[in-house]
Protein backbone atom coordinates (compact mmCIF):
# COMPACT_ATOMS: atom_id res chain seq x y z
CA UNK A 1 0.00 0.00 0.00
CA UNK A 2 2.30 2.78 -1.43
CA UNK A 3 1.56 6.09 0.70
CA UNK A 4 3.08 9.38 1.23
CA UNK A 5 2.13 12.11 3.39
CA UNK A 6 3.71 15.75 2.05
CA UNK A 7 4.21 18.35 5.23
CA UNK A 8 5.03 21.52 5.64
CA UNK A 9 7.95 21.64 8.66
CA UNK A 10 8.24 25.44 9.21
CA UNK A 11 5.33 27.99 9.19
CA UNK A 12 3.91 27.07 5.61
CA UNK A 13 4.66 28.59 2.11
CA UNK A 14 7.79 25.85 2.44
CA UNK A 15 7.20 24.87 -1.24
CA UNK A 16 4.79 21.76 -0.88
CA UNK A 17 3.08 23.06 -4.30
CA UNK A 18 5.73 22.69 -6.49
CA UNK A 19 6.97 19.10 -4.27
CA UNK A 20 3.47 17.45 -4.74
CA UNK A 21 3.31 18.25 -8.39
CA UNK A 22 6.87 16.70 -8.69
CA UNK A 23 5.71 13.53 -6.84
CA UNK A 24 2.09 13.23 -8.55
CA UNK A 25 4.76 12.03 -11.39
CA UNK A 26 4.60 8.26 -9.11
CA UNK A 27 1.39 9.00 -7.83
CA UNK A 28 -2.49 8.05 -9.03
CA UNK A 29 -3.79 9.61 -6.17
CA UNK A 30 -3.58 13.53 -4.39
CA UNK A 31 -5.81 13.58 -1.38
CA UNK A 32 -5.79 17.45 0.84
CA UNK A 33 -6.51 16.49 4.19
CA UNK A 34 -7.10 20.07 6.15
CA UNK A 35 -7.48 23.55 5.73
CA UNK A 36 -9.28 25.28 3.45
CA UNK A 37 -8.54 27.91 0.83
CA UNK A 38 -6.13 29.99 3.36
CA UNK A 39 -3.28 27.77 1.25
CA UNK A 40 -1.46 28.76 -1.66
CA UNK A 41 0.26 26.53 -3.29
CA UNK A 42 1.90 27.88 -6.52
CA UNK A 43 2.65 25.42 -9.51
CA UNK A 44 4.63 26.08 -12.14
CA UNK A 45 3.91 24.35 -15.30
CA UNK A 46 5.86 25.50 -18.76
CA UNK A 47 4.97 28.94 -19.23
CA UNK A 48 2.23 28.91 -16.70
CA UNK A 49 1.92 29.86 -13.06
CA UNK A 50 -0.97 28.30 -11.25
CA UNK A 51 -1.87 29.03 -7.32
CA UNK A 52 -4.04 26.24 -6.21
CA UNK A 53 -6.22 26.91 -3.00
CA UNK A 54 -8.29 24.42 -2.35
CA UNK A 55 -7.19 21.76 -5.24
CA UNK A 56 -4.40 19.53 -4.91
CA UNK A 57 -1.33 19.99 -6.52
CA UNK A 58 -2.18 16.65 -8.11
CA UNK A 59 -4.70 18.56 -10.54
CA UNK A 60 -2.33 19.15 -13.27
CA UNK A 61 -1.52 15.53 -14.21
CA UNK A 62 -4.35 14.23 -16.13
CA UNK A 63 -4.16 10.74 -14.83
CA UNK A 64 -4.26 11.60 -11.12
CA UNK A 65 -7.63 11.93 -8.98
CA UNK A 66 -7.96 14.25 -6.68
CA UNK A 67 -9.60 13.95 -3.52
CA UNK A 68 -11.14 16.79 -0.89
CA UNK A 69 -10.99 15.16 2.58
CA UNK A 70 -13.44 15.48 5.34
CA UNK A 71 -11.22 17.45 7.53
CA UNK A 72 -10.94 20.25 4.71
CA UNK A 73 -13.28 23.43 5.16
CA UNK A 74 -14.50 24.78 1.46
CA UNK A 75 -15.37 27.78 0.11
CA UNK A 76 -18.21 26.48 -2.86
CA UNK A 77 -17.72 29.64 -4.68
CA UNK A 78 -14.13 29.37 -4.57
CA UNK A 79 -13.89 26.01 -5.83
CA UNK A 80 -16.10 26.82 -8.63
CA UNK A 81 -13.65 29.66 -9.40
CA UNK A 82 -10.96 27.21 -9.16
CA UNK A 83 -11.98 24.14 -11.41
CA UNK A 84 -13.93 27.09 -14.40
CA UNK A 85 -9.86 28.70 -14.19
CA UNK A 86 -8.34 25.01 -14.64
CA UNK A 87 -11.31 24.45 -17.30
CA UNK A 88 -10.08 27.87 -19.00
CA UNK A 89 -6.12 26.77 -19.55
CA UNK A 90 -7.57 22.69 -20.74
CA UNK A 91 -7.81 20.86 -17.36
CA UNK A 92 -11.21 19.82 -17.02
CA UNK A 93 -12.53 17.73 -14.23
CA UNK A 94 -14.83 15.07 -14.17
CA UNK A 95 -16.36 13.39 -11.10
CA UNK A 96 -13.99 9.99 -11.85
CA UNK A 97 -10.94 12.77 -11.42
CA UNK A 98 -12.63 14.89 -8.59
CA UNK A 99 -14.62 14.14 -5.14
CA UNK A 100 -14.94 16.31 -2.50
CA UNK A 101 -16.08 14.45 0.92
CA UNK A 102 -20.07 14.67 1.73
CA UNK A 103 -18.60 15.60 5.76
CA UNK A 104 -16.10 18.36 4.67
CA UNK A 105 -17.59 21.72 5.95
CA UNK A 106 -18.51 24.56 4.10
CA UNK A 107 -17.34 27.81 4.96
CA UNK A 108 -20.58 30.16 4.84
CA UNK A 109 -19.92 34.20 3.90
CA UNK A 110 -20.80 34.28 7.95
CA UNK A 111 -17.39 32.46 8.95
CA UNK A 112 -15.48 35.43 6.43
CA UNK A 113 -17.39 37.94 8.49
CA UNK A 114 -16.73 36.36 11.78
CA UNK A 115 -12.98 36.02 10.98
CA UNK A 116 -12.56 39.69 10.26
CA UNK A 117 -15.05 40.59 13.81
CA UNK A 118 -12.79 38.21 15.12
CA UNK A 119 -9.47 39.83 14.11
CA UNK A 120 -10.66 43.78 14.46
CA UNK A 121 -12.14 42.39 18.10
CA UNK A 122 -8.64 41.24 18.86
CA UNK A 123 -6.93 44.33 17.53
CA UNK A 124 -3.22 44.52 18.11
CA UNK A 125 -3.72 40.74 19.12
CA UNK A 126 -4.63 39.65 16.25
CA UNK A 127 -3.32 35.97 14.35
CA UNK A 128 -2.72 37.56 11.42
CA UNK A 129 -5.60 35.46 9.51
CA UNK A 130 -6.04 34.96 5.85
CA UNK A 131 -9.47 36.65 6.61
CA UNK A 132 -10.75 33.34 4.65
CA UNK A 133 -13.11 32.40 7.73
CA UNK A 134 -11.12 29.20 8.26
CA UNK A 135 -10.95 29.19 12.48
CA UNK A 136 -14.72 30.53 12.25
CA UNK A 137 -15.67 27.67 10.01
CA UNK A 138 -13.47 24.84 12.22
CA UNK A 139 -15.41 26.46 15.08
CA UNK A 140 -18.59 25.71 14.29
CA UNK A 141 -17.77 22.05 12.97
CA UNK A 142 -16.37 21.82 16.81
CA UNK A 143 -19.52 23.55 18.58
CA UNK A 144 -21.57 20.70 15.76
CA UNK A 145 -23.28 23.44 14.11
CA UNK A 146 -21.68 23.66 11.14
CA UNK A 147 -23.09 22.88 7.77
CA UNK A 148 -21.34 19.99 5.56
CA UNK A 149 -21.41 19.03 1.69
CA UNK A 150 -23.98 16.85 2.58
CA UNK A 151 -26.11 19.25 4.10
CA UNK A 152 -26.80 21.10 0.64
CA UNK A 153 -28.78 18.73 -0.48
CA UNK A 154 -31.40 19.60 1.91
CA UNK A 155 -32.35 22.98 1.27
CA UNK A 156 -34.82 23.33 4.65
CA UNK A 157 -32.12 21.68 6.40
CA UNK A 158 -29.53 24.15 5.04
CA UNK A 159 -31.60 27.36 5.61
CA UNK A 160 -31.91 26.27 9.21
CA UNK A 161 -28.21 25.62 9.75
CA UNK A 162 -27.63 28.67 8.22
CA UNK A 163 -30.13 30.54 10.79
CA UNK A 164 -28.96 28.89 13.64
CA UNK A 165 -25.25 29.84 12.89
CA UNK A 166 -26.00 33.13 11.87
CA UNK A 167 -28.08 34.17 15.18
CA UNK A 168 -24.93 32.82 17.21
CA UNK A 169 -22.93 35.00 15.58
CA UNK A 170 -24.46 38.14 14.31
CA UNK A 171 -23.97 39.74 18.14
CA UNK A 172 -19.73 39.68 17.95
CA UNK A 173 -20.52 41.51 14.18
CA UNK A 174 -22.85 43.68 14.67
CA UNK A 175 -20.68 44.90 17.84
CA UNK A 176 -17.53 44.84 14.97
CA UNK A 177 -19.12 46.97 12.42
CA UNK A 178 -19.33 43.88 10.60
CA UNK A 179 -22.46 43.82 8.18
CA UNK A 180 -24.16 40.08 9.11
CA UNK A 181 -24.81 38.41 5.39
CA UNK A 182 -28.29 37.36 5.12
CA UNK A 183 -29.21 33.80 5.52
CA UNK A 184 -31.27 33.54 2.90
CA UNK A 185 -28.98 35.02 0.20
CA UNK A 186 -26.22 32.89 1.41
CA UNK A 187 -28.67 29.58 0.63
CA UNK A 188 -29.66 30.83 -2.74
CA UNK A 189 -25.92 31.06 -3.85
CA UNK A 190 -25.32 27.71 -1.90
CA UNK A 191 -28.17 26.76 -3.71
CA UNK A 192 -26.65 27.73 -7.23
CA UNK A 193 -22.98 25.76 -6.58
CA UNK A 194 -24.79 22.63 -5.30
CA UNK A 195 -26.41 22.18 -8.68
CA UNK A 196 -23.00 21.92 -10.34
CA UNK A 197 -20.41 20.41 -7.65
CA UNK A 198 -23.22 17.49 -6.27
CA UNK A 199 -21.97 15.00 -8.55
CA UNK A 200 -18.78 15.38 -7.30
CA UNK A 201 -19.60 14.77 -3.78
CA UNK A 202 -19.39 11.43 -2.31
CA UNK A 203 -17.44 9.24 0.30
CA UNK A 204 -13.48 10.26 0.53
CA UNK A 205 -12.71 7.86 3.29
CA UNK A 206 -14.19 4.92 1.30
CA UNK A 207 -12.46 6.35 -2.14
CA UNK A 208 -8.93 6.48 -0.30
CA UNK A 209 -9.20 3.13 1.34
CA UNK A 210 -10.13 1.44 -1.56
CA UNK A 211 -7.23 3.22 -4.05
CA UNK A 212 -5.01 1.55 -1.60
CA UNK A 213 -6.22 -1.65 -1.46
CA UNK A 214 -5.89 -1.54 -5.70
CA UNK A 215 -2.42 -0.66 -4.84
CA UNK A 216 -2.35 2.69 -6.07
CA UNK A 217 0.32 5.37 -5.12
CA UNK A 218 -1.67 7.64 -3.08
CA UNK A 219 -0.22 11.06 -1.64
CA UNK A 220 -1.74 13.11 1.21
CA UNK A 221 -0.80 17.06 0.17
CA UNK A 222 -0.69 18.92 3.64
CA UNK A 223 -1.54 22.65 3.85
CA UNK A 224 -0.33 25.32 6.06
CA UNK A 225 3.19 24.21 8.22
CA UNK A 226 3.91 22.39 11.51
CA UNK A 227 3.90 25.21 13.27
CA UNK A 228 0.78 26.59 12.09
CA UNK A 229 -0.81 23.22 13.63
CA UNK A 230 -3.36 23.70 16.57
CA UNK A 231 -1.63 21.69 18.45
CA UNK A 232 1.95 21.09 17.60
CA UNK A 233 2.39 24.69 16.80
CA UNK A 234 3.25 28.39 18.35
CA UNK A 235 -0.73 28.70 19.50
CA UNK A 236 -2.36 30.89 19.59
CA UNK A 237 -0.54 32.06 16.38
CA UNK A 238 -1.98 29.20 14.39
CA UNK A 239 -4.09 27.92 11.85
CA UNK A 240 -7.19 25.97 13.40
CA UNK A 241 -6.73 22.58 11.82
CA UNK A 242 -3.77 19.68 12.26
CA UNK A 243 -1.56 20.19 10.11
CA UNK A 244 1.03 18.01 11.04
CA UNK A 245 1.25 13.93 9.25
CA UNK A 246 -1.40 12.99 12.09
CA UNK A 247 -3.84 14.94 10.55
CA UNK A 248 -3.90 12.80 7.59
CA UNK A 249 -6.11 10.18 9.07
CA UNK A 250 -8.60 11.97 10.70
CA UNK A 251 -9.04 14.10 7.76
CA UNK A 252 -8.99 11.77 5.43
CA UNK A 253 -10.50 8.65 7.16
CA UNK A 254 -7.37 6.17 6.99
CA UNK A 255 -6.01 3.97 10.14
CA UNK A 256 -2.38 5.63 10.59
CA UNK A 257 -1.07 2.26 9.61
CA UNK A 258 -2.37 3.31 6.04
CA UNK A 259 0.56 5.55 5.74
CA UNK A 260 4.24 4.26 4.67
CA UNK A 261 5.88 7.52 4.81
CA UNK A 262 6.25 10.63 5.22
CA UNK A 263 7.93 13.93 3.63
CA UNK A 264 8.25 17.21 5.59
CA UNK A 265 8.63 20.05 2.86
CA UNK A 266 11.56 22.53 3.98
CA UNK A 267 13.13 25.81 3.01
CA UNK A 268 16.51 26.93 3.47
CA UNK A 269 15.53 29.96 5.01
CA UNK A 270 12.73 30.76 7.32
CA UNK A 271 9.25 32.77 6.45
CA UNK A 272 6.31 33.63 8.16
CA UNK A 273 3.57 35.42 7.16
CA UNK A 274 0.87 36.77 9.71
CA UNK A 275 1.80 37.56 13.56
CA UNK A 276 3.17 35.46 16.19
CA UNK A 277 6.44 34.47 17.56
CA UNK A 278 9.44 34.27 14.80
CA UNK A 279 13.03 33.91 17.11
CA UNK A 280 15.04 33.66 13.93
CA UNK A 281 13.35 36.76 12.07
CA UNK A 282 16.31 38.69 10.73
CA UNK A 283 17.45 42.18 10.12
CA UNK A 284 15.40 44.18 7.76
CA UNK A 285 18.01 44.54 5.22
CA UNK A 286 18.83 40.56 5.52
CA UNK A 287 14.36 39.93 5.30
CA UNK A 288 14.43 42.76 2.00
CA UNK A 289 17.31 40.01 0.54
CA UNK A 290 15.53 36.85 1.15
CA UNK A 291 12.27 38.39 0.30
CA UNK A 292 13.26 39.78 -3.41
CA UNK A 293 15.35 37.14 -4.26
CA UNK A 294 12.35 34.76 -3.23
CA UNK A 295 9.21 36.67 -4.03
CA UNK A 296 8.42 36.08 -0.36
CA UNK A 297 4.97 37.56 -1.03
CA UNK A 298 1.71 35.91 0.34
CA UNK A 299 0.42 33.30 -2.55
CA UNK A 300 -3.30 33.68 -1.13
CA UNK A 301 -3.14 37.47 0.38
CA UNK A 302 0.04 38.93 -1.70
CA UNK A 303 1.30 39.95 1.99
CA UNK A 304 5.18 40.58 2.06
CA UNK A 305 6.35 37.19 4.42
CA UNK A 306 8.48 37.59 7.30
CA UNK A 307 11.78 36.67 6.39
CA UNK A 308 14.12 34.89 8.62
CA UNK A 309 17.34 32.38 9.04
CA UNK A 310 17.12 28.73 8.83
CA UNK A 311 15.64 27.65 12.09
CA UNK A 312 17.01 23.82 12.14
CA UNK A 313 15.82 23.44 15.80
CA UNK A 314 12.25 24.05 14.63
CA UNK A 315 12.52 21.43 11.58
CA UNK A 316 14.53 19.15 14.18
CA UNK A 317 11.12 19.41 15.86
CA UNK A 318 8.51 18.72 12.54
CA UNK A 319 10.97 15.83 12.16
CA UNK A 320 9.79 13.76 15.18
CA UNK A 321 6.36 15.18 15.42
CA UNK A 322 5.60 14.07 11.66
CA UNK A 323 8.06 11.16 12.29
CA UNK A 324 9.94 12.43 8.45
CA UNK A 325 11.88 9.87 6.33
CA UNK A 326 13.72 12.81 4.69
CA UNK A 327 13.49 16.15 3.70
CA UNK A 328 12.54 18.13 0.35
CA UNK A 329 14.81 20.87 1.02
CA UNK A 330 13.18 23.49 -1.35
CA UNK A 331 15.13 27.35 -2.51
CA UNK A 332 18.35 26.55 -1.42
CA UNK A 333 19.77 29.33 -5.15
CA UNK A 334 17.76 31.92 -3.05
CA UNK A 335 20.72 31.71 -0.38
CA UNK A 336 23.35 32.93 -2.56
CA UNK A 337 21.77 36.61 -2.04
CA UNK A 338 22.42 36.53 1.45
CA UNK A 339 26.55 36.68 0.42
CA UNK A 340 29.71 34.41 1.72
CA UNK A 341 28.48 34.04 5.22
CA UNK A 342 24.75 32.62 6.85
CA UNK A 343 23.74 31.98 10.02
CA UNK A 344 21.75 29.30 11.40
CA UNK A 345 19.95 28.40 15.01
CA UNK A 346 21.03 25.26 15.65
CA UNK A 347 19.36 25.26 19.37
CA UNK A 348 17.52 27.46 21.58
CA UNK A 349 19.28 28.11 25.02
CA UNK A 350 16.53 28.11 27.63
CA UNK A 351 16.39 28.00 31.40
CA UNK A 352 20.48 28.29 31.77
CA UNK A 353 21.16 25.24 29.02
CA UNK A 354 21.14 24.76 25.19
CA UNK A 355 17.88 22.70 23.97
CA UNK A 356 18.36 20.90 20.55
CA UNK A 357 14.78 21.61 19.98
CA UNK A 358 12.79 24.91 19.65
CA UNK A 359 11.48 25.10 23.38
CA UNK A 360 7.43 25.71 21.91
CA UNK A 361 6.02 26.64 25.58
CA UNK A 362 8.97 28.40 27.15
CA UNK A 363 9.43 30.66 23.54
CA UNK A 364 9.31 34.00 25.77
CA UNK A 365 12.65 32.96 27.58
CA UNK A 366 14.25 31.57 24.80
CA UNK A 367 17.25 33.03 23.15
CA UNK A 368 18.27 31.17 19.60
CA UNK A 369 21.88 30.22 19.44
CA UNK A 370 23.47 30.48 16.18
CA UNK A 371 26.33 29.11 13.74
CA UNK A 372 27.97 30.93 11.36
CA UNK A 373 28.59 29.08 8.70
CA UNK A 374 29.27 29.30 4.63
CA UNK A 375 26.69 30.68 2.27
CA UNK A 376 25.95 29.32 -1.01
CA UNK A 377 28.71 31.22 -3.31
CA UNK A 378 27.43 29.65 -6.98
CA UNK A 379 24.35 29.76 -8.86
CA UNK A 380 22.39 26.66 -8.38
CA UNK A 381 19.07 27.23 -10.73
CA UNK A 382 20.83 25.82 -13.55
CA UNK A 383 22.08 22.57 -11.79
CA UNK A 384 20.30 19.39 -12.81
CA UNK A 385 22.28 16.34 -11.33
CA UNK A 386 23.36 15.48 -8.30
CA UNK A 387 27.27 15.10 -9.30
CA UNK A 388 27.22 19.30 -10.34
CA UNK A 389 25.93 20.45 -7.33
CA UNK A 390 28.77 23.34 -6.48
CA UNK A 391 30.98 22.20 -3.12
CA UNK A 392 29.08 25.42 -0.98
CA UNK A 393 25.98 23.65 -2.07
CA UNK A 394 27.35 20.04 -1.04
CA UNK A 395 29.14 21.36 2.50
CA UNK A 396 25.20 23.48 3.51
CA UNK A 397 23.34 20.05 2.75
CA UNK A 398 25.53 17.87 4.81
CA UNK A 399 24.87 20.43 7.81
CA UNK A 400 20.94 20.62 6.95
CA UNK A 401 21.16 16.89 7.41
CA UNK A 402 23.28 16.89 10.34
CA UNK A 403 21.38 19.52 12.03
CA UNK A 404 18.21 17.75 11.40
CA UNK A 405 18.69 14.34 11.71
CA UNK A 406 17.27 13.34 8.38
CA UNK A 407 18.36 12.75 4.65
CA UNK A 408 17.33 15.40 2.17
CA UNK A 409 15.71 13.33 -0.33
CA UNK A 410 15.05 16.07 -3.07
CA UNK A 411 16.44 19.17 -3.41
CA UNK A 412 14.85 22.56 -5.51
CA UNK A 413 16.85 25.08 -6.62
CA UNK A 414 14.24 26.91 -8.92
CA UNK A 415 10.44 27.04 -9.02
CA UNK A 416 10.23 25.02 -11.85
CA UNK A 417 9.74 21.42 -12.13
CA UNK A 418 12.91 20.85 -14.07
CA UNK A 419 14.97 22.87 -11.38
CA UNK A 420 14.55 19.70 -8.84
CA UNK A 421 17.54 17.36 -7.98
CA UNK A 422 16.26 14.01 -6.72
CA UNK A 423 18.37 12.04 -4.20
CA UNK A 424 16.42 9.44 -3.70
CA UNK A 425 12.54 9.21 -4.78
CA UNK A 426 10.70 9.60 -1.35
CA UNK A 427 8.44 6.91 -2.73
CA UNK A 428 10.73 4.50 -3.08
CA UNK A 429 12.33 5.52 0.22
CA UNK A 430 8.74 4.32 1.40
CA UNK A 431 8.63 1.33 -0.53
CA UNK A 432 11.71 0.04 0.76
CA UNK A 433 9.66 -0.62 3.78
CA UNK A 434 10.31 0.39 7.73
CA UNK A 435 14.13 -0.70 7.81
CA UNK A 436 14.74 1.01 4.36
CA UNK A 437 13.11 4.49 6.03
CA UNK A 438 15.52 3.51 9.21
CA UNK A 439 18.85 2.59 6.81
CA UNK A 440 17.89 6.11 4.55
CA UNK A 441 18.26 7.72 7.85
CA UNK A 442 20.82 5.86 9.42
CA UNK A 443 23.23 6.59 6.32
CA UNK A 444 23.47 10.16 6.75
CA UNK A 445 24.97 13.42 5.61
CA UNK A 446 27.19 11.62 2.48
CA UNK A 447 24.41 9.56 1.12
CA UNK A 448 22.43 9.95 -2.31
CA UNK A 449 25.22 10.41 -4.37
CA UNK A 450 26.54 13.35 -2.89
CA UNK A 451 29.77 12.48 -1.42
P1 LIG B 1 3.42 26.21 -0.54
O1 LIG B 1 2.30 26.96 0.11
O2 LIG B 1 4.19 25.41 0.43
O3 LIG B 1 2.96 25.40 -1.71
O4 LIG B 1 4.42 27.32 -1.11
P2 LIG B 1 4.01 28.65 -1.92
O5 LIG B 1 3.59 28.27 -3.30
O6 LIG B 1 3.07 29.48 -1.11
O7 LIG B 1 5.39 29.44 -1.91
C1 LIG B 1 6.55 28.88 -2.48
C2 LIG B 1 7.06 29.85 -3.56
O8 LIG B 1 8.39 29.54 -3.89
C3 LIG B 1 6.27 29.76 -4.85
O9 LIG B 1 6.27 31.02 -5.46
C4 LIG B 1 7.10 28.77 -5.68
O10 LIG B 1 6.92 28.95 -7.08
C5 LIG B 1 8.48 29.14 -5.26
N1 LIG B 1 9.48 28.04 -5.25
C6 LIG B 1 9.30 26.74 -4.91
N2 LIG B 1 10.47 26.09 -4.90
C7 LIG B 1 11.43 26.99 -5.23
C8 LIG B 1 12.85 26.93 -5.34
O11 LIG B 1 13.49 25.91 -5.11
N3 LIG B 1 13.50 28.09 -5.66
C9 LIG B 1 12.84 29.26 -5.90
N4 LIG B 1 13.56 30.32 -6.19
N5 LIG B 1 11.50 29.34 -5.80
C10 LIG B 1 10.79 28.23 -5.45
P1 LIG C 1 0.16 27.22 2.76
O1 LIG C 1 -0.62 25.93 2.63
C1 LIG C 1 1.46 30.49 5.33
C2 LIG C 1 -1.29 31.67 8.53
C3 LIG C 1 -1.93 33.04 8.45
C4 LIG C 1 -2.08 33.37 9.92
C5 LIG C 1 -2.43 32.01 10.53
C6 LIG C 1 -3.92 31.80 10.74
O2 LIG C 1 0.17 28.03 1.52
O3 LIG C 1 1.51 26.96 3.33
P2 LIG C 1 -5.93 31.32 9.07
O4 LIG C 1 -6.45 32.12 7.92
O5 LIG C 1 -5.50 29.95 8.71
O6 LIG C 1 -6.87 31.33 10.26
O7 LIG C 1 -4.62 32.14 9.56
O8 LIG C 1 -1.94 31.04 9.63
N1 LIG C 1 -1.49 30.81 7.34
C7 LIG C 1 -0.53 30.53 6.45
N2 LIG C 1 0.74 30.99 6.35
N3 LIG C 1 0.99 29.57 4.45
C8 LIG C 1 -0.27 29.09 4.56
O9 LIG C 1 -0.72 28.07 3.80
C9 LIG C 1 -1.10 29.60 5.56
N4 LIG C 1 -2.39 29.38 5.94
C10 LIG C 1 -2.61 30.11 7.03
O10 LIG C 1 -1.10 33.96 7.78
O11 LIG C 1 -0.84 33.75 10.45
MG1 LIG D 1 1.57 28.91 0.29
Amino acid sequence: MPSLVVVGTQWGDEGKGKVVDLLTEFADVVVRYQGGDNAGHTVIAGDDKIVLHLLPSGVLRPNCRCLLGQGMVVRPGRLLEEIDALAARGTSLDPARLTISARAHVVLPLHLAADEAEERRRGERGIGTTRRGIGPCYEDKAARRGVRFADLADPDRLRALVEDATACRAPLLERQGVAVPDPAETCRDLAAAWARLAPFVGDVSRAVHDELERGRHVLFEGAQGTLLDIDQGTYPFVTSSTTVAAGACAGAGVPPGAIDGVLGVCKAYTTRVGNGPFPTEADDETARKLREAGGEFGATTGRPRRCGWFDAAAVRRAVRVNGLASLALTKLDVLQVLGPEIRVCVGYEVDGAVEPEIPLDRLDRARPVYETVKGISEPLRDVRSPDDLPASARRYLALVEKWVGVPVSLLSVGARRAETLVFDNPFRLRRRGASGRHAAVARGPRSAGRG
